[in-house]
């Protein structure tokens, strides 16, 4: 292969590397902690069925477009929308798709860094076995303390921001690749554990029913904006990433298929992750709409009380950390990325970026304690970063690439580069692209900044 061919940044050494580097970076605390709090505030089924619909019709459709322009052009996300805009003579606007994704980025890692934080903190609380036989109240309580103590949230936060740069400034193939062929398996059977654990608790079935009854009275036009926010947010998209890990995906490898992997098992980890926190809430009496504590406070209850429960809940937390840390690592590689093209060393790149952001993440830190009575428009520090990237700027980044994909790249170029066997599903894929992606898009867009109210 010709250095033209690899880029400057290299090739996944194997052929189910680019699977598991997309899965890593989509399955995260997206799918484990965001996923059932969301659905919980949201009223549960007719949410989920929405969420579904958006991975379909937008998330789908937009990743094999992600993946298509970062292969196309092994550049950097901000690089590889330049070359193209050019080479396309598309409007300067979609140029701007890069930068977005970028300023996308530092937002997202600072509070991912923080939550990623109470995973890693909570494995130490569980092994030294602090929630063994502890109820509803303790659990709520001992997350209540957690958060007022904004040195301790700082220290964890360091210490993820750390780990994250650690990997990313040894360049991503050498100690992820290796990681998450052992780590993703091993969450996905421990995740089977639990879920056949909760099989066995009372409020089982009232959680799938919470899950998958639609009641479409419980659904807001806010609700709508978030599922179709967390489907980019779930699948990596709307910022790069995911384009990022594109470029360095090998040429012969067919889009199609492995991208409705990624998608298959993203969702797959996100609704056996509701099933199990569900059936521990009704189980318990907890409260579904109890937010981003949701996970942190139903999950303890089912360690303290399982056989082995001790070792369970802290290998459980460990993968929690770990399916966070794949996350965070493609969340930076973008901006990384860029600035090695623009001749910075990866290790200086690395530093300054999660410096940055572990920065920004201060605010988010606070947010839970001190900061927790300033609001703007009702909503934390952590609560407007949280719904600015997730409900605006990657539904943003990703109707954009959309339309940048269906309508100003070459029928012809596409098909050459996704690669896609099968005629008759090479063209569903472009008419949705097109037509369905961008329509819906716009649509909750508008419905969510209340246009049609
Ligand atoms: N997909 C990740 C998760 O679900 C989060 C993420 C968002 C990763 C955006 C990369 C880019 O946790």
């Amino acid at each position: 292969m010709s250095d033209q061919k690899r880029g400057m940044h290299g090739i996944w050494a194997g052929r189910w590397t680019f699977i598991l580097a997309a899965t890593g970076s989509a399955v995260g605390l997206g799918n484990l902690w965001k996923f059932p709090y969301i659905t919980g505030e949201n009223g549960g089924g007719a949410f989920v069925l929405v969420y579904l619909a958006c991975i379909l019709l937008a998330g789908i459709p937009v990743m094999l477009a992600e993946v298509l322009l970062g292969r196309k052009t092994r550049l950097s996300p901000i690089n590889a929308m330049a070359k193209m805009t050019e080479e396309t003579g598309a409007p300067k606007l979609f140029h701007g798709i890069g930068w977005m994704g970028a300023a996308s980025g530092f937002f997202i890692l600072s509070f991912y860094s923080v939550i990623a934080g109470w995973a890693l903190l909570y494995v130490g609380k569980i092994a030294s076995g602090a929630f063994v036989g502890i109820n509803a109240d303790g659990s709520g309580a001992a997350f209540g303390a957690m958060l007022a103590d904004p040195v301790g949230l700082t220290i964890w936060h360091t210490v993820f921001m750390f780990l994250t740069g650690a990997v990313i400034a040894r360049g991503v193939n050498k100690g992820l690749e290796a990681a998450l062929k052992i780590l993703m398996p091993v969450l996905f059977i421990l995740m089977l554990i639990l879920f056949g654990y909760s099989l066995t608790t009372p409020g089982f079935m009232q959680g799938f029913h919470f899950l998958f009854d639609f009641d479409f009275s419980k659904l807001s036009g806010e609700s709508v904006v978030v599922a179709l926010g967390h489907s980019f947010f779930t699948l990596s998209l709307g910022m790069g990433a995911i384009m990022a890990y594109g470029a360095y995906m090998p040429q012969e490898q067919s889009l199609g298929k492995t991208i409705m992997w990624v998608g298959l098992l993203d969702t797959l980890v996100a609704l056996i992750a509701g099933m199990i926190i569900f059936a521990i809430v009704f189980s318990n009496g907890l409260e579904p709409s109890s937010g981003p504590g949701l996970m942190f406070v139903s999950l303890p209850i089912a360690f303290g009380s399982m056989p082995g429960g001790i070792f369970f809940g802290t290998v459980f937390f460990i993968l929690v950390s770990i399916a966070a840390w794949s996350s965070a690592i493609s969340i930076a590689e973008p901006a990384v990325a860029w600035a090695v093209e623009k001749g910075i060393t990866r290790v200086k790149a690395t530093a300054a970026i999660c410096g940055f952001a572990w920065f920004l993440g201060l605010g988010t830190v606070l947010s839970f304690n001190e900061w927790a009575e300033y609001k703007l428009f009702g909503k934390t520090f952590f609560d407007t970063l949280d719904f600015l990237t997730a409900n605006i700027m990657l539904p943003l980044g990703g109707l954009l690439i959309a339309i940048f994909v269906g309508w100003f790249v070459s029928s012809d170029a596409v098909k050459k580069e996704a690669n896609i066997e099968n005629e008759t599903l090479f063209k569903v894929w472009r008419f949705i692209l097109r037509f369905v992606s961008p329509a819906a898009v716009s649509i909750i867009f508008l419905h969510g900044l209340g246009v049609f109210n």
